[in-house]
């Protein structure tokens, strides 16, 4: 049986085999994506992780190898805020891999002050939702060969926040406000993730939004946004890593999700999104917009 009795907490919350799948996640070197890559190792799914840090990367894979007693567990690199790795990235899983049973797009962070990335990009934006958008629709073709298949956007509560996108500051070149525009791309992971859901209609490729609940993890150490410093104070108070991985490995999993696609889910359940979320015109206006911040052309069409 595997390692240690966290992930057996993890493992006992999982449903089904993974045995004969293939999954990726993003960010899988630390918090939600770590325990999440620990629990899919441990029910069978050949993992292969993703990190930016091939030091942080290398560890993470081993910690995962053992405690989830699995040797399926492969890495690879790419810094999410730089599109031409982000290709690299899709590039080197299809060479190395012929199939996709579930795609985790887990990385993301909060940013106290406005950051361009090297493709001009606000990096929140660029990471949160742009890197997934271009992600998901490289390897689109894999997922549906796959299919049934699944895609899981790790979103926030946060998205409430931002209520509907702004696109006349939609890289906060107006105003920055770092849980606003976190909030915002956060909102976009569910838009994305219902228009995705609409175009995969029939294809077997399902896709999925998620709240993981209030983690206690990396996520905002090293910044002064107003939401580290919340996270700073309930830290006490908040979710294991692995207790915030249960709904991405309930979604990756469970057949209790079978045939739907297109919703939020919270602890397991739907649950209704901002009302933004449901602004179709906002939905098709922001797929356009990350085709052309990424350059993509209508590779899901
Ligand atoms: N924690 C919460 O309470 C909470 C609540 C709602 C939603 N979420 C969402 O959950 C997801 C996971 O967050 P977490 O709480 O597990 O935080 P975390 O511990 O900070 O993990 C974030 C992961 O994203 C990776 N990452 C960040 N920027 C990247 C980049 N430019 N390129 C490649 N990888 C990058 C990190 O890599 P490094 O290890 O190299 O930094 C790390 O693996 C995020 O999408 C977050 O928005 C978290």
């Amino acid at each position: 049986m595997p390692g240690t009795g966290r992930t057996r907490r993890a493992l006992e919350n999982a449903t089904g085999s993974m045995d004969g799948k293939v999954v990726l996640i993003t960010g899988g070197t630390s918090g939600i994506g770590k325990a999440t890559a620990k629990a899919l190792a441990a029910m069978g799914a050949e993992v292969v992780v993703h990190g930016r840090n091939r030091k942080r990367g290398e560890q993470a894979a081993e910690e995962i190898r053992r405690e989830s007693a699995s040797d399926k567990v492969s890495l690879l690199l790419a810094d999410l805020a730089v599109q031409d790795e982000v290709r690299r990235l899709a590039k080197e899983f299809e060479a190395s891999h012929d199939r996709l049973d579930a795609l985790v797009n887990n990385a993301g962070l909060i940013a106290d002050r406005r950051t361009e990335t090297p493709d001009g990009i606000e990096l929140t934006l660029a990471v949160n939702h742009l890197a997934s958008f271009l992600l998901t629709n490289l390897l689109l073709d894999l997922l549906k060969k796959s299919a049934p298949s699944r895609i899981i956007n790790v979103s926030s509560e946060a998205q409430r926040q931002a209520k509907r996108i702004d696109f006349d500051n939609l890289q906060g070149e107006r105003r920055y406000g770092a849980f606003r525009i976190y909030g915002q791309s956060k909102l976009a992971n569910v838009l994305f993730t219902y228009e995705l859901a609409e175009w995969l209609h029939d294809t077997g490729v399902t896709a999925f939004a998620m709240h993981p609940g209030g983690v206690n993890t990396n996520f905002g150490k090293g910044n002064r946004s107003l939401m580290s410093l919340l996270f700073r104070v309930f830290k006490p108070f908040m979710r294991s890593s692995e207790q915030g991985a249960d709904t991405v490995v309930y979604l990756a999993t469970s057949p209790e999700v079978e045939g739907m696609s297109g919703e939020y889910f919270s602890d397991r359940e739907v649950t209704k999104p901002a009302e933004g979320a449901y602004d179709e015109a906002a939905r098709k206006r922001l797929w356009e917009v990350s085709e052309e911040l990424t350059g993509l052309r209508a590779a899901a069409r």
